[in-house]
């Protein structure tokens, strides 16, 4: 089959961290490398933007094709709505003899969404749609702190996201508390979407003989390592998490032990949102006496990542909202159990008591109870912990059958719209 995605915020060759570049562009470029390997051909249509190319490969039968959408520089995911027509007008007047020869179009995100619909309608083609994140959800934790609603611009994308998912011909969704939200508060048609999660390349991510040993050769001298990583946003929840430190290290100092939280401090050369949110971090650290027990790590290497992830004890997802949680999954791969959020995704990704604990990363002394929990665990169960969590990724977030189950949707959709 002949794939294509629509995806014009989120560009699957972007690195993961950078502003509006996270899960979804690890989602979109191993979908399509596993669908390429499966033997479908598969375009990424994205923006142009910055000092990017117009086109690159991903690999053998899948490829970046990007367009100029808008201003020339970075552009909020959140301000991209005027330009999309622009954007897909674009890409079916460059790419018209291919498109007509696709099978499906994917829209990845609303943004995704509109383009792949205007697109589809115009060329007669079936339209897949993931939301990936999804308004009604997102504003019921983070409403916006403009009282113009200009931040996150919710006004234009409930309404997008209620059509796209009225006129596409199936959805995927990563998670059951997201498929029953589309149904009961966007009106989907249940009988339309698919629920198939997200994955892990198992190859990329490694167990670690001996987590202590591992830590030391980091530089990490205390009892426990605490590790969590996310772009620099407030949706990431780290201002949380530093409020339920105090707790879990006092809890630490009375059993005699002591803990390292790595936590990130964005890029090398922060946008000014990231800058201000780095100082509020930085502050609200010093204020809550926790410095000390913070090491806060610059942009790492892919390989440098890989090691906190398997060095730590434990891996923490404070985020008030999380759609699925992939970092979670990468977690599990790396043999590292996990507290996270109880909002969102992860509440399907984690079986309290097995591979982690799920707490309110808003509340926070339940957060760093959870945390307590699992680090107080006597060694046998937690190396029992460690042993489900690898299972988990190896059982359930595989890449390869991801795909297979995405090319199982394109599939169905034989016959519809075209
Ligand atoms: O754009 C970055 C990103 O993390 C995407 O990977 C993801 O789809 C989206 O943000 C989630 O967006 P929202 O902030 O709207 O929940």
């Amino acid at each position: 089959m002949k794939i294509a995605f629509f995806s014009p915020h989120s560009d699957p060759l972007a690195e993961p961290g950078q502003p509006d570049s996270g899960g979804q562009c690890i989602y979109e470029r191993q979908v399509a490398i596993h669908l390429a390997r499966q033997g479908h051909e598969v375009r990424v249509f994205t923006r142009l933007w910055g000092d990017k190319r117009p086109q690159e490969s991903i690999a053998d039968g899948a490829a970046v094709h990007r367009y100029p959408m808008g201003p020339p520089g970075f552009l909020r995911k959140e301000d991209m709505g005027p330009y999309i027509a622009e954007f897909a007008a674009a890409v079916i007047s460059d790419r018209r003899v291919w498109l007509e020869s696709a099978d499906a179009f994917h829209g990845h995100y609303w943004d995704g969404g509109v383009s792949a619909l205007a697109a589809g309608l115009s060329l007669g083609k079936p339209v897949v749609f993931t939301a990936h994140s999804l308004g009604a959800l997102k504003r019921d934790r983070l409403p916006d702190p403009d009282p113009e609603g200009a931040t996150f611009r919710y006004d234009i994308r409930l309404a997008a996201e209620r059509r796209i998912l009225g006129a596409a011909d199936g959805v995927i969704t990563l998670g059951k508390v997201e498929q029953r939200a589309l149904v009961e508060r966007c009106g989907c048609d249940p009988g339309k979407i698919a629920v198939i999660p997200g994955g892990v390349e198992l190859s990329e991510f490694r167990v670690a003989g001996d987590k202590r040993t591992l830590q030391r050769e980091l530089g990490f001298n205390t009892d426990y390592v605490l590790f969590t990583v996310g772009r620099l946003d407030p949706r990431k929840g780290f201002l949380e998490l530093l409020e339920a430190m105090p707790r879990v290290l006092r809890g630490l100092a009375d059993a005699g032990m002591s803990a390292t939280l790595l936590m990130p401090m964005g890029q090398e050369r922060p946008a000014p949102a990231e800058m201000a949110y780095r100082a509020r971090l930085q502050e609200r650290a010093k204020a809550l006496g926790i410095e000390g027990a913070i090491h806060w790590f610059p942009r790492l290497s892919d390989e440098a990542l890989r090691q906190r992830y398997s060095a730590a004890d434990l891996f923490l997802c404070p985020s008030p909202y999380e759609p699925f949680g992939l970092v979670l999954a990468e977690a599990f791969a790396s043999g590292t159990p996990v507290v996270a959020t109880v909002h969102g995704g992860p509440s399907e990704i984690v079986s309290p008591g097995e591979d982690g604990y799920l707490a309110d990363p808003e509340d926070p002394e339940e957060f760093s109870s959870a945390i307590l929990k699992a680090l107080l665990l006597p060694p046998p169960d937690r190396r029992k912990m460690q042993a489900c969590a690898f299972a988990k990724a190896e059982n359930r977030f595989a890449w390869e059958s991801v795909a297979t189950r995405v090319a199982d949707v394109y599939r169905g959709l034989d016959g519809k719209a075209g």
